[in-house]
């Protein structure tokens, strides 16, 4: 078979980061590409799907989804090509979202793929927009978020596939919405073109003073993605009964395997506890497929609609080439990513 003389590049995880990662914590790999046995497919990698949670998947903590284990191929969600198929439900040439990981080539047994109809327009959405992150602003905000007209939003990393989702559905609500975002130029961006009512700099030192500017009647919804400077910015601003969907911590993923007193700033705790108390806050955390995934065709379905109408922007953010991961991946823990972080593998 045609395909066994071709080379697989895998990118595996080399060593648990201390601190940020490092291009040294990966390491790329050759091998031959198999073939697949009866009940399989081998599937071409044409785009991966970079996100913050592949951080902690790269630490030795317990968490909701197991790490990786030393000298096993990063994992991430995919879009592939059938290459070859010795599975009765999928077809050479077919397209379909999955989780092959960081490297060319992967067998499946079909488990956990889905076949995008022939012709789809935009692949790379799957894997974003009406994909995860799509689907976590939809289903944080709506349970646990539960936004109502005239209230005020505010959401950091806002220019970022999940805040961006977050905000242009609360203002289809009829909030008014305040992003956080860590650049001048991803600050217009979510102004002029998303339409959030304001949007501020976390860089900025008077972050809290120019977020209680922005939000005179107090925040009734924090949708958490990022922690650190904006969390302590909102906590003061919040409103009795207002409601934070937990839904990341970007801020804090880096001091994952650095010694305590490294990673900790001052000791926020009891200030956090007494606001949640007095001001009756509700604070849920969630994992959008685990707790809500019953949700997903209801929103893919909306999505579609959406996206179709104009009435939902979306910005991606793509770099050519597998052997880049690990430099973006870096870069999207420290912001330099503008937009859903993709990384294209093969052209179609
Ligand atoms: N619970 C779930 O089921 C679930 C599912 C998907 C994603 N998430 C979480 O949702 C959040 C957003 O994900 P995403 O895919 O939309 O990510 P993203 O916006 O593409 O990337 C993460 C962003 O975090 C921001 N950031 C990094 N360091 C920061 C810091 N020190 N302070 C403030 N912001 C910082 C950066 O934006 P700026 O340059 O704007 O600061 C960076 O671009 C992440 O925390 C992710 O883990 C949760």
């Amino acid at each position: 078979m045609q395909s066994l003389h071709l080379t697989n590049r895998r990118i595996l995880l080399n060593a648990r980061p201390q601190g940020a990662p490092q291009a040294s914590d990966f390491r790329l790999e050759r091998s031959p590409v198999p073939a697949p046995e009866p009940g399989q497919v081998l599937l071409r990698t044409l785009l991966l799907s970079l996100d913050p949670y592949m951080r902690g998947r790269m630490g030795s903590a317990a968490s909701y989804a197991p790490p990786i284990e030393l000298g096993a191929v990063m994992v991430g969600s995919t879009i592939s090509r059938v290459a070859a198929s010795a599975h009765p439900d999928f077809h050479e040439g077919d397209l379909v979202c999955g989780a092959s990981g960081w490297q060319d080539y992967a067998l499946s047994d079909g488990q956990g793929l889905r076949t995008l109809p022939h012709g789809a327009e935009h692949p790379s959405h799957w894997l974003g927009v009406r994909g995860l992150t799509g689907f976590t602003a939809y289903a944080g905000l709506l349970n646990i978020g539960r936004p109502q007209r005239g209230e005020t939003l505010v959401v950091g990393a806002a220019s970022g596939p999940v805040g961006s989702v977050v905000g242009q559905l609360a203002l289809s609500m009829g909030c008014t919405v305040v992003g956080v975002a860590g650049s001048e130029d991803k600050c217009q961006y979510v102004r002029d073109e998303l339409k959030f009512t304001q949007c501020l700099n976390h860089h900025h030192p008077e972050l809290p003073a120019a977020l209680a500017a922005a939000c005179p009647m107090g925040i009734d919804v924090y949708f958490e993605n990022v922690g650190g400077a904006t969390l302590n910015a909102v906590l003061p601003l919040l409103n009795p009964g207002a409601r934070i969907p937990l839904c990341g911590l970007a801020a804090q993923y880096n001091a994952d395997g650095l010694t305590s007193a490294t990673a900790q700033g001052p000791d926020r705790l009891p200030q956090l506890m007494a606001t949640l108390l007095r001001r009756r806050v509700h604070l849920q955390g969630f994992i959008a497929f685990d707790d809500f995934g019953a949700q997903f065709p209801t929103f893919f379905a909306a999505m579609g609609d959406w996206l179709a109408s104009g009435e939902m922007q979306v910005r991606e953010d793509t770099v050519v080439g597998l052997e880049n991961a690990p430099e973006a991946f870096i870069g999207l823990l420290q912001g330099r990513n503008f937009g859903k972080l993709l990384i294209e593998v093969a052209g179609d």
